[in-house]
């Protein structure tokens, strides 16, 4: 298997203004399930195809396992790329399809064979090794886009959005399919999507891309309790973290019912700022409560929106002034009974609080459940799936 290193990866398309990637590096281990994810245009796929030799980088390099790959063309990088619209061959049957690859790269006819009977089998489409692609489901052809790039027995999986011309079911069931190939063959895999949910349950660790650049590389749960910074606060999540720009007070500094959003003496001593510091303040929509004992931060609130969901209530609220009507959205649970126009005052633990700089967006307050990547660090793989399910959980 491979581990694979872009470094100070640029790549600029002509006539446009801005580099459609600006200078990534990445260090995706071998075996690793790694997924790019981010809005559309940030780069994505960009970067993916010239993991594959399918685009050649402006500037920068990409080795694999150490051994430079600039210039190399993708057929000689033991890569098999699924595409999104499965660019399977319409007029080929199945078993052509997966033969093809093979045959043009001189492999025997009984060699081929045998392979691609392993690779049917694999992915339960024996029985339909003769049919065209257009006699069969969507889930059957994303099958066969997945067998063809099994078949040469690749080094690197490439996945482009591979899943999002299937139905949700379906993705469910591709998805589970995906994760299943992975920890049997172990095969490096750089995953692209801006589906969160495919992100967070499939990676072993996710980079957050946003206009060409790297955010934050890091496991599902790590970018969840810990985001860099308010793009990535904002952005994992569902919805993602409330970010709110306000000056940090006390109820007291505030004068009683003044502003809307004050935190306990206790927490603004721990955090070591000054009262009025203005900071923005993120707290996720489940951290959230009506329960206010002993709470760091309290928040007035009007009810703007209330979205029933069964399990819980999602509310749209604004906080009032001073902070100039703030959006905010808390996840509550289902029995309670608001109605659009109601005053709600909610509250949150110091934990579930993060600090992030007004100027520079970064994170400013440490993880507060101990030491994050310790904690991480000792960990089985178990161990991380079942923190990897609490984070899908909680989103
Ligand atoms: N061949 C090209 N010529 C010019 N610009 C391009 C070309 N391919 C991509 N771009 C630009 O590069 C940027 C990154 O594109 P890319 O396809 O990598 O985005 P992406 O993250 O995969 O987005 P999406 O989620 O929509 O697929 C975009 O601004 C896009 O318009
Ligand atoms: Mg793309």
């Amino acid at each position: 298997m491979t581990a694979i290193e872009p470094e100070g990866l640029t790549k600029s398309f002509a006539n446009t203004s801005a580099p459609a990637l600006d200078g990534i590096d990445l260090d995706i281990r071998d075996g690793e399930f790694v997924v790019l994810l981010g809005p559309s245009g940030c780069g994505k796929s960009t970067t993916l195809r010239m993991i594959a030799g399918l685009e050649q980088p402006s500037s920068g390099f990409i080795r694999f396992d150490g051994q430079m790959m600039n210039g190399i063309p993708g057929r000689d990088r033991k890569v098999g790329m699924v595409f999104q619209n499965y660019a399977l061959y319409p007029h080929m049957t199945v078993e052509e399809n997966l033969s093809f690859g093979l045959r043009s790269r001189g492999e025997s006819k009984a060699s081929t064979a045998a392979r691609v009977g392993e690779v049917l089998a694999m992915l339960g489409l024996a029985e339909h090794a003769k049919r065209r692609p257009r006699e069969l489901s969507g889930g059957q052809r994303q099958r066969i886009a997945l067998g063809r790039a099994l078949v040469g027995r690749p080094s690197v999986f490439l996945m482009d959005e591979p899943l999002s011309n299937l139905d949700a079911n379906l993705r469910e069931q591709m998805r589970m399919e995906i994760a299943r190939l992975h920890t049997e063959h172990g095969i490096t895999t750089v995953y692209v999507t801006h589906d969160q949910g495919e992100a967070l349950t499939l990676a072993d660790r996710i980079v957050v891309m946003d206009s060409g650049k790297v955010r934050q590389v890091a496991t599902p749960r790590e970018l969840y309790l810990a985001p860099n910074d308010t793009f990535v606060a904002g952005f994992i999540g569902s919805p993602g973290m409330n970010l709110l720009r306000v000056p940090l007070q006390t109820l007291e500094d505030a004068g009683h019912g003044a502003s809307a959003v004050t935190v306990s003496d206790g927490l603004l001593a721990r955090l070591g700022k000054n009262a009025g510091e203005e900071v923005v303040l993120g707290v996720r929509p489940e951290d959230l409560r009506s329960d206010g004992s002993a709470a760091a931060l309290r928040l007035d609130c009007r009810v703007a929106l209330v979205e029933q969901f069964g399990t819980h209530l999602q509310v749209h609220l604004t906080l009032g002034a001073p902070c100039g009507q703030l959006p905010l959205i808390a996840k509550l649970p289902a029995d309670h009974d608001l109605r659009r126009g109601d005053m709600i005052t909610l509250y949150s633990g110091e934990s579930a609080i993060r600090l992030f700089d007004p100027s520079t967006g970064s994170r400013l307050t440490e993880h507060r459940h101990g030491d994050l990547s310790l904690a991480l660090a000792g960990q089985s793989d178990s161990g991380i799936a079942q923190q990897r399910d609490e984070v899908v959980e909680a989103c």
